[in-house]
């Protein structure tokens, strides 16, 4: 396995192996590099789709959203797309998936599966350094503090999902998700704390009214999207990228209009989180 940093904060780029194969202690060293560095992007490989269902499983276990239409003919995988005639894409603002879940999905393996000619990247930014870079006064404030996440507002009729390719499949879906979580958590593995708030689910800190919310969650959002505590995965045909949603944000960059994407995701089981 070959290891080359992608930022100073944040990400990894992995040779030298095949996730079609890796078990055992080896895939117990990718598991280490995922959860220390936050996003592993492995380059040149063959994973049919059964492949990569059964790489997840030996992962871990598989969670599939109930509002997110798979369409790639597997259960279990969601296909991430953009035709070339659409205009919003999926994953384009700062967010980290299922933050809304009681016991939020420990991460995603992304397959490239049709990329566009240029553009396309995702980025990737570091929570732990986030967190890092906060005041002693801050995080003394957000020690005590727990937020409100939902994704109620992005699913729903009329919602930003509904501008995207999964508007058809979400019509009439009954929509409650709601979940509450510390605003500063610590890493299940590592135990390095993380901010744990991000733009797209979280709607406000526990006993705040959302207007007493915004400006202090707005300054976080700042402080997390910080371009120092940030990595660009440039995606290769045969590229993966498995990351981990607690150390985590992500962003799809949608600078590729006219042009076809289409990734598969899987999303992996997580473990409770606490302060
Ligand atoms: C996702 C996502 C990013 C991308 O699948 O959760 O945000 O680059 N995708 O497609
Ligand atoms: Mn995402």
């Amino acid at each position: 396995m070959n290891i080359t940093p992608l930022g100073a904060a944040v990400g990894v780029e992995i040779t030298g192996i095949q996730l079609a194969e890796l078990e055992g202690a080896a895939l117990d060293a990718l598991k280490m590099q995922v959860y220390e560095n936050g996003v592993a992007v492995i380059r040149d490989q063959e994973l049919s789709p059964d492949q990569h269902i059964a790489f997840a499983k030996r992962w871990g276990g598989i969670d599939v959203n109930p509002f997110f239409p798979t369409n790639s003919g597997w259960p279990e995988i969601a296909e991430v797309r953009k035709a070339e005639d659409q205009k919003d894409n999926i994953g384009g603002g700062w967010h980290t998936d299922h933050s809304f879940d009681q016991v939020p999905a420990m991460g995603s393996i992304l397959v490239a599966r049709e990329l566009p000619p240029v553009g396309g990247d995702t980025l990737f930014s570091s929570m732990g350094a986030a967190y890092d870079a906060l005041s002693v006064g801050l995080k003394q404030t957000l020690a005590g503090l727990n937020a409100v996440h939902s994704a109620d507002h992005i699913y729903q009729p009329g919602g930003y999902y509904s501008k995207t390719d999964l508007a058809d499949e979400m019509t009439g879906q009954e929509l409650s998700t709601r979940a509450v979580h510390p605003v500063v958590i610590r890493h299940p593995v590592t135990g390095r704390k993380l901010l744990y708030i991000n733009g797209a689910f979280t709607t406000h800190f526990e006993g705040w009214t959302r207007e007493e919310t915004l400006p202090l969650l707005r300054y976080l959002i700042e402080v997390g999207s910080r371009e120092q505590f940030q990595c660009c995965v440039q995606w290769e045909p045969g590229s993966v990228a498995i990351w981990d949603n607690r150390a985590t944000w992500h962003l799809a960059m949608n600078d590729y209009h006219g042009h076809r994407r289409v990734m598969h995701r899987i999303t992996l089981t997580g473990e409770p989180i606490a302060a």
